[in-house]
Protein backbone atom coordinates (compact mmCIF):
# COMPACT_ATOMS: atom_id res chain seq x y z
CA UNK A 1 0.00 0.00 0.00
CA UNK A 2 3.33 2.39 0.85
CA UNK A 3 2.93 3.43 -3.30
CA UNK A 4 -0.88 3.94 -3.35
CA UNK A 5 -0.23 7.92 -3.48
CA UNK A 6 1.97 7.48 -6.53
CA UNK A 7 -0.93 5.33 -8.55
CA UNK A 8 -2.13 8.46 -11.23
CA UNK A 9 -4.01 5.43 -13.11
CA UNK A 10 -6.11 4.69 -10.06
CA UNK A 11 -9.50 6.54 -9.41
CA UNK A 12 -8.98 7.55 -5.99
CA UNK A 13 -5.32 6.48 -4.30
CA UNK A 14 -5.46 7.17 -0.26
CA UNK A 15 -2.31 6.81 2.16
CA UNK A 16 -2.25 6.89 5.60
CA UNK A 17 -4.91 9.21 5.83
CA UNK A 18 -5.24 10.66 9.70
CA UNK A 19 -8.50 13.09 10.80
CA UNK A 20 -8.75 13.96 14.14
CA UNK A 21 -12.18 16.15 15.67
CA UNK A 22 -10.87 17.19 19.15
CA UNK A 23 -10.84 13.80 20.93
CA UNK A 24 -12.20 11.72 18.28
CA UNK A 25 -10.16 10.16 15.93
CA UNK A 26 -12.45 9.97 12.83
CA UNK A 27 -9.88 8.42 10.47
CA UNK A 28 -6.51 6.11 12.13
CA UNK A 29 -4.51 5.47 9.15
CA UNK A 30 -6.60 4.76 6.18
CA UNK A 31 -5.56 3.42 2.84
CA UNK A 32 -7.19 2.43 0.01
CA UNK A 33 -7.35 2.06 -3.55
CA UNK A 34 -9.63 2.35 -5.94
CA UNK A 35 -9.81 1.18 -9.81
CA UNK A 36 -11.31 4.07 -12.56
CA UNK A 37 -14.32 2.22 -13.75
CA UNK A 38 -14.82 0.52 -10.75
CA UNK A 39 -18.24 0.50 -8.74
CA UNK A 40 -16.38 0.78 -4.79
CA UNK A 41 -18.46 0.81 -1.27
CA UNK A 42 -17.45 1.90 1.40
CA UNK A 43 -19.34 -0.08 4.35
CA UNK A 44 -19.14 0.58 8.40
CA UNK A 45 -21.43 1.88 11.23
CA UNK A 46 -22.50 5.29 11.99
CA UNK A 47 -19.05 7.40 13.15
CA UNK A 48 -16.88 4.88 11.50
CA UNK A 49 -15.83 7.46 9.25
CA UNK A 50 -17.29 6.63 6.15
CA UNK A 51 -18.31 10.52 5.79
CA UNK A 52 -15.40 11.83 6.42
CA UNK A 53 -12.92 9.84 4.47
CA UNK A 54 -15.43 10.50 1.01
CA UNK A 55 -15.07 14.46 2.06
CA UNK A 56 -11.41 14.20 2.67
CA UNK A 57 -11.22 12.49 -0.89
CA UNK A 58 -13.90 14.88 -2.16
CA UNK A 59 -11.72 18.01 -1.25
CA UNK A 60 -14.17 19.04 1.16
CA UNK A 61 -12.14 18.53 4.26
CA UNK A 62 -8.24 18.01 4.74
CA UNK A 63 -6.67 15.24 6.87
CA UNK A 64 -4.33 16.09 9.90
CA UNK A 65 -1.34 13.64 7.70
CA UNK A 66 -1.30 11.11 5.01
CA UNK A 67 -1.86 11.51 1.14
CA UNK A 68 -4.66 11.06 -1.21
CA UNK A 69 -4.89 11.28 -4.83
CA UNK A 70 -7.91 11.24 -7.12
CA UNK A 71 -7.95 10.95 -10.55
CA UNK A 72 -3.72 11.58 -10.19
CA UNK A 73 -4.22 14.93 -8.53
CA UNK A 74 -4.51 16.52 -5.03
CA UNK A 75 -7.57 17.40 -4.05
CA UNK A 76 -6.30 20.47 -1.58
CA UNK A 77 -5.86 23.29 -1.96
CA UNK A 78 -9.00 23.59 -3.61
CA UNK A 79 -8.55 22.34 -7.01
CA UNK A 80 -11.36 23.71 -9.54
CA UNK A 81 -10.26 21.80 -12.39
CA UNK A 82 -10.22 18.21 -10.14
CA UNK A 83 -14.19 19.64 -9.19
CA UNK A 84 -15.03 19.77 -12.20
CA UNK A 85 -14.67 16.07 -12.75
CA UNK A 86 -16.18 15.38 -10.09
CA UNK A 87 -19.90 14.20 -9.10
CA UNK A 88 -20.60 14.82 -5.64
CA UNK A 89 -23.77 13.90 -3.60
CA UNK A 90 -23.40 14.54 0.30
CA UNK A 91 -25.65 12.91 2.82
CA UNK A 92 -28.14 16.38 2.73
CA UNK A 93 -28.49 17.45 -0.53
CA UNK A 94 -29.79 21.39 -1.16
CA UNK A 95 -32.35 22.15 -3.78
CA UNK A 96 -33.66 25.13 -4.77
CA UNK A 97 -37.28 23.94 -3.45
CA UNK A 98 -39.32 26.76 -5.04
CA UNK A 99 -38.51 25.62 -8.42
CA UNK A 100 -39.46 22.52 -10.99
CA UNK A 101 -37.09 19.94 -11.24
CA UNK A 102 -36.10 21.19 -14.44
CA UNK A 103 -35.64 24.68 -13.34
CA UNK A 104 -33.56 23.61 -10.42
CA UNK A 105 -31.57 21.43 -12.47
CA UNK A 106 -31.26 24.59 -15.22
CA UNK A 107 -30.00 26.62 -12.51
CA UNK A 108 -27.63 24.50 -11.43
CA UNK A 109 -26.50 23.62 -15.45
CA UNK A 110 -25.73 27.64 -15.27
CA UNK A 111 -23.81 28.01 -12.53
CA UNK A 112 -21.77 25.42 -14.24
CA UNK A 113 -21.82 27.21 -17.52
CA UNK A 114 -23.32 24.93 -19.14
CA UNK A 115 -25.72 24.44 -22.04
CA UNK A 116 -29.43 24.18 -21.41
CA UNK A 117 -29.92 20.21 -22.76
CA UNK A 118 -27.48 19.60 -20.26
CA UNK A 119 -29.93 19.87 -17.72
CA UNK A 120 -32.62 17.42 -19.99
CA UNK A 121 -29.94 14.69 -20.55
CA UNK A 122 -29.64 14.81 -16.98
CA UNK A 123 -33.26 14.15 -15.86
CA UNK A 124 -33.64 11.42 -18.72
CA UNK A 125 -30.79 9.81 -17.00
CA UNK A 126 -32.46 9.06 -13.60
CA UNK A 127 -35.10 8.58 -15.05
CA UNK A 128 -37.13 11.88 -13.58
CA UNK A 129 -38.39 13.20 -17.74
CA UNK A 130 -42.29 12.99 -16.25
CA UNK A 131 -41.52 15.05 -12.74
CA UNK A 132 -39.79 17.55 -14.94
CA UNK A 133 -42.59 20.09 -14.39
CA UNK A 134 -43.24 19.18 -10.43
CA UNK A 135 -41.90 21.37 -7.89
CA UNK A 136 -39.06 20.44 -5.77
CA UNK A 137 -40.74 20.64 -3.03
CA UNK A 138 -43.49 18.61 -3.87
CA UNK A 139 -41.41 15.38 -5.63
CA UNK A 140 -41.64 12.22 -3.26
CA UNK A 141 -38.80 11.18 -1.44
CA UNK A 142 -37.16 8.75 -4.04
CA UNK A 143 -37.74 11.27 -6.62
CA UNK A 144 -36.19 14.01 -4.56
CA UNK A 145 -32.86 11.21 -4.54
CA UNK A 146 -32.97 11.22 -7.96
CA UNK A 147 -32.85 14.27 -8.35
CA UNK A 148 -30.43 14.95 -6.00
CA UNK A 149 -28.12 12.06 -8.21
CA UNK A 150 -29.11 14.56 -11.32
CA UNK A 151 -27.48 17.49 -9.96
CA UNK A 152 -24.56 15.53 -8.99
CA UNK A 153 -24.50 14.24 -13.07
CA UNK A 154 -25.39 17.47 -14.39
CA UNK A 155 -21.37 18.38 -15.44
CA UNK A 156 -21.27 14.73 -16.59
CA UNK A 157 -18.38 13.93 -14.19
CA UNK A 158 -16.33 10.45 -14.44
CA UNK A 159 -16.31 9.76 -10.50
CA UNK A 160 -18.96 10.35 -8.86
CA UNK A 161 -19.05 10.26 -4.87
CA UNK A 162 -22.90 9.27 -2.97
CA UNK A 163 -23.14 9.42 0.68
CA UNK A 164 -25.87 7.20 1.74
CA UNK A 165 -27.88 7.91 -1.35
CA UNK A 166 -30.19 5.17 -0.63
CA UNK A 167 -30.75 5.60 2.71
CA UNK A 168 -34.04 7.13 2.53
CA UNK A 169 -35.95 5.16 -0.21
CA UNK A 170 -38.79 2.59 -0.02
CA UNK A 171 -37.64 -0.68 -1.49
CA UNK A 172 -38.83 -0.05 -5.30
CA UNK A 173 -37.27 3.66 -5.04
CA UNK A 174 -33.99 2.14 -3.90
CA UNK A 175 -34.58 -0.95 -6.81
CA UNK A 176 -34.82 1.26 -9.66
CA UNK A 177 -31.91 3.63 -8.36
CA UNK A 178 -29.96 0.86 -8.69
CA UNK A 179 -31.09 1.11 -11.96
CA UNK A 180 -29.40 4.54 -12.81
CA UNK A 181 -26.03 2.96 -10.78
CA UNK A 182 -25.95 0.60 -13.02
CA UNK A 183 -26.17 2.43 -16.03
CA UNK A 184 -23.41 5.23 -14.50
CA UNK A 185 -21.06 2.54 -14.17
CA UNK A 186 -21.69 0.54 -17.67
CA UNK A 187 -21.22 4.15 -19.13
CA UNK A 188 -17.53 3.73 -17.45
CA UNK A 189 -17.46 5.79 -15.02
CA UNK A 190 -15.89 5.41 -11.43
CA UNK A 191 -18.36 5.34 -8.46
CA UNK A 192 -17.34 6.01 -4.89
CA UNK A 193 -20.63 5.58 -2.44
CA UNK A 194 -21.68 4.43 1.35
CA UNK A 195 -24.87 2.82 2.30
CA UNK A 196 -26.11 0.58 5.48
CA UNK A 197 -27.83 -1.76 2.60
CA UNK A 198 -25.89 -4.76 2.43
CA UNK A 199 -27.80 -6.35 0.41
CA UNK A 200 -27.39 -3.29 -1.68
CA UNK A 201 -22.95 -3.15 -1.79
CA UNK A 202 -23.65 -6.87 -2.74
CA UNK A 203 -25.61 -6.66 -5.76
CA UNK A 204 -24.00 -3.67 -6.93
CA UNK A 205 -20.23 -3.11 -5.66
CA UNK A 206 -17.23 -4.51 -7.35
CA UNK A 207 -15.41 -4.18 -4.12
CA UNK A 208 -16.14 -2.75 -0.24
CA UNK A 209 -14.15 -1.54 2.47
CA UNK A 210 -15.15 -2.01 5.83
CA UNK A 211 -14.63 0.60 7.63
CA UNK A 212 -14.77 0.89 12.14
CA UNK A 213 -13.52 3.31 13.85
CA UNK A 214 -11.66 5.05 11.51
CA UNK A 215 -9.75 2.04 10.31
CA UNK A 216 -10.07 -0.49 7.23
CA UNK A 217 -11.17 -3.65 8.43
CA UNK A 218 -11.23 -5.17 5.24
CA UNK A 219 -11.12 -4.31 1.18
CA UNK A 220 -12.59 -6.61 -1.31
CA UNK A 221 -15.27 -7.89 -3.42
CA UNK A 222 -18.17 -9.13 -1.69
CA UNK A 223 -18.12 -12.53 -2.69
CA UNK A 224 -14.69 -12.83 -1.83
CA UNK A 225 -15.42 -11.47 1.43
CA UNK A 226 -17.94 -13.84 2.00
CA UNK A 227 -15.85 -16.92 1.14
CA UNK A 228 -12.73 -15.93 3.26
CA UNK A 229 -14.78 -15.61 6.11
CA UNK A 230 -16.51 -18.29 5.75
CA UNK A 231 -19.74 -17.88 6.74
CA UNK A 232 -22.00 -20.60 7.51
CA UNK A 233 -25.09 -21.44 5.56
CA UNK A 234 -28.31 -21.30 7.41
CA UNK A 235 -31.10 -23.63 7.40
CA UNK A 236 -34.62 -23.17 8.92
CA UNK A 237 -37.23 -25.47 9.72
CA UNK A 238 -40.58 -24.39 11.24
CA UNK A 239 -39.91 -25.05 15.12
CA UNK A 240 -43.27 -26.97 15.79
CA UNK A 241 -41.38 -29.67 13.02
CA UNK A 242 -38.00 -29.76 15.00
CA UNK A 243 -36.62 -28.61 18.09
CA UNK A 244 -33.00 -28.39 18.64
CA UNK A 245 -32.39 -31.80 20.65
CA UNK A 246 -33.77 -32.95 17.30
CA UNK A 247 -30.79 -31.57 14.93
CA UNK A 248 -27.83 -31.19 17.48
CA UNK A 249 -26.09 -34.12 17.20
CA UNK A 250 -26.59 -34.70 13.27
CA UNK A 251 -22.91 -34.71 11.43
CA UNK A 252 -22.22 -31.56 10.21
CA UNK A 253 -24.28 -29.08 12.45
CA UNK A 254 -22.21 -26.49 14.03
CA UNK A 255 -24.80 -24.73 15.95
CA UNK A 256 -29.05 -24.32 16.34
CA UNK A 257 -31.20 -22.52 17.75
CA UNK A 258 -34.98 -20.78 17.62
CA UNK A 259 -35.57 -18.05 16.23
CA UNK A 260 -38.88 -16.20 15.71
CA UNK A 261 -40.73 -19.08 15.64
CA UNK A 262 -38.12 -21.14 13.37
CA UNK A 263 -34.97 -23.50 14.32
CA UNK A 264 -32.46 -22.22 12.89
CA UNK A 265 -29.03 -24.51 12.05
CA UNK A 266 -25.77 -23.29 11.16
CA UNK A 267 -23.39 -25.28 9.13
CA UNK A 268 -20.27 -25.38 6.52
CA UNK A 269 -21.76 -28.38 4.69
CA UNK A 270 -25.49 -28.21 3.98
CA UNK A 271 -25.46 -30.99 1.88
CA UNK A 272 -24.77 -33.11 4.51
CA UNK A 273 -27.07 -31.89 6.93
CA UNK A 274 -29.65 -31.52 4.06
CA UNK A 275 -28.98 -35.42 4.01
CA UNK A 276 -29.55 -35.81 7.40
CA UNK A 277 -32.90 -33.27 7.82
CA UNK A 278 -34.11 -35.14 5.03
CA UNK A 279 -34.55 -38.19 6.88
CA UNK A 280 -36.45 -36.27 9.56
CA UNK A 281 -38.92 -33.90 7.66
CA UNK A 282 -40.47 -32.97 4.43
CA UNK A 283 -37.51 -31.39 2.28
CA UNK A 284 -39.76 -28.49 1.43
CA UNK A 285 -39.96 -27.65 5.00
CA UNK A 286 -36.50 -26.46 4.71
CA UNK A 287 -35.42 -22.98 3.82
CA UNK A 288 -31.49 -22.62 3.05
CA UNK A 289 -29.56 -19.53 3.35
CA UNK A 290 -26.60 -19.29 1.80
CA UNK A 291 -23.78 -17.11 3.81
CA UNK A 292 -24.43 -13.13 2.49
CA UNK A 293 -22.15 -10.08 2.82
CA UNK A 294 -24.12 -9.49 5.66
CA UNK A 295 -22.91 -11.93 7.68
CA UNK A 296 -19.51 -11.22 7.10
CA UNK A 297 -19.79 -7.52 7.87
CA UNK A 298 -21.48 -8.25 10.84
CA UNK A 299 -18.49 -11.06 11.74
CA UNK A 300 -16.11 -8.42 10.95
CA UNK A 301 -17.58 -5.84 12.72
CA UNK A 302 -18.39 -8.01 15.97
CA UNK A 303 -15.42 -7.18 17.90
CA UNK A 304 -15.91 -3.77 16.91
CA UNK A 305 -19.98 -3.71 18.67
CA UNK A 306 -18.73 -5.94 21.62
CA UNK A 307 -16.00 -3.55 22.84
N1 LIG B 1 -17.21 18.21 12.13
C1 LIG B 1 -17.05 17.32 13.12
N2 LIG B 1 -16.66 17.72 14.34
C2 LIG B 1 -16.47 16.84 15.35
N3 LIG B 1 -16.62 15.51 15.23
C3 LIG B 1 -17.00 15.04 14.03
C4 LIG B 1 -17.23 15.92 12.92
N4 LIG B 1 -17.59 15.15 11.86
C5 LIG B 1 -17.59 13.88 12.29
N5 LIG B 1 -17.23 13.80 13.58
C6 LIG B 1 -17.06 12.56 14.38
O1 LIG B 1 -16.13 11.74 13.69
C7 LIG B 1 -16.55 10.38 13.70
C8 LIG B 1 -16.75 9.90 12.28
O2 LIG B 1 -17.88 10.57 11.72
P1 LIG B 1 -18.37 10.35 10.23
O3 LIG B 1 -17.22 10.51 9.33
O4 LIG B 1 -19.55 11.23 10.01
O5 LIG B 1 -18.81 8.81 10.28
P2 LIG B 1 -19.90 8.00 9.42
O6 LIG B 1 -20.17 8.76 8.17
O7 LIG B 1 -19.26 6.68 9.19
O8 LIG B 1 -21.12 7.88 10.28
C9 LIG B 1 -17.81 10.34 14.56
O9 LIG B 1 -17.42 10.02 15.87
C10 LIG B 1 -18.34 11.75 14.47
O10 LIG B 1 -19.08 12.08 15.61
MG1 LIG C 1 -21.93 9.46 7.24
Amino acid sequence: MSTSDSRPDAAVALNEVRKRYGTVQALDGVSLTVERGEFFGILGPNGAGKTTLVEIVEGLRTPDSGTVSVLGESPWPRNTPLLRRLGIQTQSSAFFTRLTAREHLETVAALYRLERPAATRALDLVDLGEQAGQRVDQLSGGQRQRLALATALIHDPELIFLDEPTAALDPAARRSLWEVLRTLKGDGRTIVYTTHHLDEAEALCDRVAIVARGTVLAVDSPRHLIKSLAAPTRLRVPAYRLGVEDVRGLPGVESAAVEGGELVISTHTANQVLLALGELVDLEEITTRTATLEDAYLELTATERRS
